[in-house]
C-alpha cells in the first residue's frame, strides 16, 4: 500500500497556485505558510488542504485572499523610532557625505517590502528634512523605489492618506501631511521621490548604486536559503559601503560570507563591504 506523505497535499495546494497565480509559496517558511492557509481554510469550511484546492479551483477570487492573507502588513510611520532617530543622525549625514566627497548628487534607497507606504514616506521625509540643510547652488536629487508583493498595500501606498501618523520627535509634521476631515494626506514634496512597485521580492530589480535598502520585518517570513539569496539580490543593488537596514528581530547570520559587516548592530544596519 502506498502511504501518502503528511504535506502531500500543502504540495499539490502550492503546485496549484504557483500556476494559478504565479506565486512561488515554497520561499515561505512552512510554519507560516501553513498559519496562514489555516486561517483561509477556517473562513472558507474547508477540512484539508485537497478540499481547500477544489475550492481556489471553483472561486477564483478566493487566491486573492491568500495572498492578501500571507502578505500581513502592519507598519507605521518611524517604527522603531531608535532606527529612524539612527538614520536621521548618522546614516544619512553619512550619505551625503560619502557623495558630496565625489560630487555626486543623486541619493537612492529602496524600501523592499514598503507594505502600505508609511515606511517610503519615513524615509523620503527624513532625506528632505537633510536636503534642507544643504546649499541652495548643490543640485540633489532623491529617489526612493518602494516595492512589495500586495496590490492593495501598494494601492493604499500610492494614495498615501493615513489615519494616523505617528510623529518623530524634531520633526514639523505639518510640512510634510496635509490634515483633511479622514486623515493625512502625504504631501506632494514627499510622494514625488518615492516610486511605487508590485514586485516579489526574490526577484532582482534594476536597482544599482544605492546608498541605502530597508528591509523590514519581511525576512522573518522566508526560508534560511531565500534569505541568503535576498541579501545577496541586496548586496548587488547596493553600491560598495551602502547601507541595510533589517527589523529590529532579523539579522545576518555569518555576516562576513554575505558581504555585510554590522555597523549599528542594535539597530540592526549593516554596510557592504
Ligand atoms: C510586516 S510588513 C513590513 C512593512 C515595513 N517594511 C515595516 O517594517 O514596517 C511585511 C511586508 O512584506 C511584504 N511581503 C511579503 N512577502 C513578500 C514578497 N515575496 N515580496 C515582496 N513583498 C513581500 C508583505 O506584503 C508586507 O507588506
Amino acid at each position: 500500500m502506498v502511504r501518502e506523505r503528511p504535506d502531500q497535499g500543502l504540495e499539490l495546494l502550492m503546485r496549484h497556485l504557483n500556476m494559478q497565480i504565479g506565486l512561488d509559496l515554497k520561499q515561505y517558511k512552512p510554519n507560516y505558510l501553513k498559519r496562514r492557509i489555516g486561517v483561509r481554510m477556517r473562513a472558507t469550511g474547508c477540512s484539508d488542504y485537497l478540499e481547500y484546492r477544489q475550492f481556489l479551483r471553483q472561486n477564483p477570487d478566493e487566491a486573492g485572499k491568500l495572498v492578501n492573507d500571507l502578505t500581513i502588513n502592519v507598519t507605521e510611520f518611524f517604527r522603531d523610532q531608535d532606527v529612524y532617530e539612527a538614520l536621521r543622525s548618522h546614516i544619512i549625514p553619512e550619505i551625503v557625505k560619502h557623495k558630496r566627497e565625489r560630487s555626486l548628487y543623486s541619493l537612492r534607497a529602496w524600501s523592499a517590502g514598503c507594505a502600505t507606504g508609511e515606511e517610503p514616506y519615513s524615509l523620503s521625509i527624513l532625506f528632505l528634512e537633510e536636503i534642507r540643510k544643504m546649499r541652495k547652488d548643490e543640485p540633489w536629487t532623491l529617489r526612493i523605489t518602494a516595492t512589495d508583493l500586495d496590490d492593495q498595500a501598494v494601492m493604499k501606498a500610492k494614495i498615501g492618506l493615513y489615519e494616523e501618523i505617528k510623529q518623530l520627535p524634531g520633526i514639523r509634521m505639518e510640512d510634510y501631511f496635509m490634515p483633511l476631515e479622514k486623515g493625512f494626506l502625504v504631501r506632494e514634496e514627499v510622494k514625488r521621490p518615492v516610486r511605487f512597485l508590485l514586485m516579489d521580492l526574490v526577484k532582482t530589480p534594476p536597482l544599482r548604486q544605492l546608498d541605502l535598502i530597508l528591509c523590514r520585518n519581511v525576512l522573518i517570513y522566508f526560508e534560511r536559503d531565500k534569505q541568503a539569496a535576498i541579501l545577496e539580490i541586496f548586496r548587488k543593488c547596493l553600491r560598495p559601503e551602502g547601507f541595510l537596514v533589517l527589523g529590529k528581530s532579523e539579522a545576518i547570520i555569518k555576516s562576513e560570507d554575505s558581504g555585510f559587516l554590522p555597523y549599528r548592530r542594535k539597530e540592526r544596519i549593516y554596510r557592504r563591504q
